[in-house]
């Protein structure tokens, strides 16, 4: 095993200290530390946060392996400042059962840069009309315990019941993609001004809110435990706030593209710009920053979704919906919240790891800790080159923005994924 000294580094921009990283574990913390054998990494100026865990990322293998594979979405997951993710089920074939989750689990085991934590699908080929193996993707190596359709909805409320009930059992979670299907047919973007003028079927903030509602109140009746993907809208923040007033066992996500980006992007017909839930208004926005802050709106995550050129670069209509997110999540939370590295370090780790389970990620580093972190330069600027990520796809809204932050290092239990702003492998 390697050792770490880092020099001069800020543990959650508090006063710069000396961390020793050995044997996996932070080992010692404070100024002037030597340690013979160890490589020296020059941390002045830098922030040391728990590596970011995030809940929500597409990898696309098996069966997409030309967007992104386990290795390479792992390598832009490291490159982010990533020490966990959780893969999406919408993958083919799906991950329904034992077999397909792992499958993902040993793939991303093999890479070795990030912890792969497969998410099982609830219904069988996410097709929503049987419940899919939950107990024995629960049982399996891979110890699933977020399950999730997730780019389809659970729309019938049966099954939804029935899937809460199951998982209840092992205290599992159900993660909802909330789009009422009838309410969202033909949708190609946010309903309001802009589809209007535009001329192109919109998705009205209701298709959301409806679900979440629904969804809230059958968690409360079950007593389970209900997550929601990617909010989006304002009227969304009001539901879950009601709901978690009333001690609903709910948490939510939203997207570092719904925190920046809003409808009137889709004036320029890039469908770059498509994505489900579609990107709302100002309005919208600024309740979703305001969530953030307050704890309605428990994490960020990426719902990084990668997608080949001929699925995006092609008509708006044709075009599949979704933005790569792993490689630029740090620099548009920094963006959105600024340099407030306690709120950044339980929006983007402690909690998703929390709401994950994944007892060695989301703790601070200091000594004892377990050596999942990441080392930010929070001065300096990048301009975002889609030709320089390690993603295999190229499908990221941020082209040629200049962005505040850069990760520098990442380290897996006690390695080092990523060095000098380089992944090692
Ligand atoms: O935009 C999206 N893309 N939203 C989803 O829910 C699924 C995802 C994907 O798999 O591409
Ligand atoms: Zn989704």
């Amino acid at each position: 095993m390697s050792a770490y000294l880092i020099k001069g580094v800020s543990p959650l921009g508090a006063a710069p200290t000396d961390l020793l990283i050995r044997d996996g574990v932070v080992a010692e913390a404070g100024s002037g530390l030597s340690a013979a054998g160890a490589t020296v990494v020059d941390a002045d100026g830098l922030v040391a946060l728990p590596g970011l865990v995030d809940l929500h990322t597409h990898l696309r293998e098996p069966g997409r392996e030309d967007a992104e594979t386990v290795e390479s979405g792992s390598r832009a997951a490291a490159l982010g400042g990533y020490t966990a993710v959780c893969a999406m089920a919408n993958t083919s074939p799906v991950a329904d059962t034992a077999g397909v989750v792992e499958q993902v689990w040993r793939l991303g085991r093999e890479a070795g840069l990030v912890d792969v934590q497969p998410v099982g699908a609830v219904t069988v080929g996410l097709a929503g009309e049987r419940l899919a193996e939950l107990g024995a993707m629960a049982d399996s190596a891979a110890r699933v315990r977020i399950f999730s359709d997730d780019g389809h909805c659970v729309a019938d409320p049966r099954l939804m019941r029935r899937a809460l009930e199951y998982v209840k059992a092992f205290d599992g979670i159900i993660a909802q993609h909330a789009e009422e299907p009838r309410l969202t047919e033909g949708a190609q973007m946010h309903e309001g001004e802009v589809s209007t003028r535009l001329g192109l079927t919109g998705w009205p903030a209701v298709a959301e809110e409806a679900i979440i509602a629904r969804d809230v109140l059958l968690a409360e009746h079950v007593g389970s435990r209900l997550h929601v993907c990617h909010v989006s809208t304002a009227g969304s923040v009001e539901v879950l706030r009601h709901a978690k007033a009333r001690g609903v066992r709910v948490t939510a996500e939203v997207t570092p593209h719904h925190l920046l980006l809003t409808d009137v992007r889709a004036e320029t017909y890039d469908p770059v710009y498509k994505v489900n839930p579609p990107l709302r208004t100002d309005g919208d926005v600024a309740a979703l920053r305001a969530a953030l802050a307050d704890g309605v709106i428990d994490v960020i995550a990426t719902d990084h979704a990668p997608h080949a050129v001929e699925d995006k670069e092609c008509e708006w209509a044709y075009a599949r919906p979704g933005m790569l997110g792993l490689e630029t999540a740090l620099s548009i939370a920094l963006e959105v919240l600024g340099p407030r590295w306690d709120l950044i370090a339980e929006r983007m780790s402690r909690t998703p790891a929390r709401i994950a389970g994944l007892e060695s990620h989301g703790v601070d580093p200091a000594p004892g800790a377990p050596a999942n972190l990441t080392l930010v330069d929070p001065a300096a600027r990048r301009v975002v080159e889609p030709g320089e990520l390690a993603s295999l796809s190229r499908n990221t809204p941020y082209a040629g923005m200049t962005l505040p932050g850069r990760v520098v290092a990442t380290f897996l239990r006690g390695e080092a994924t990523v060095l000098d702003g380089k992944a090692v492998r």
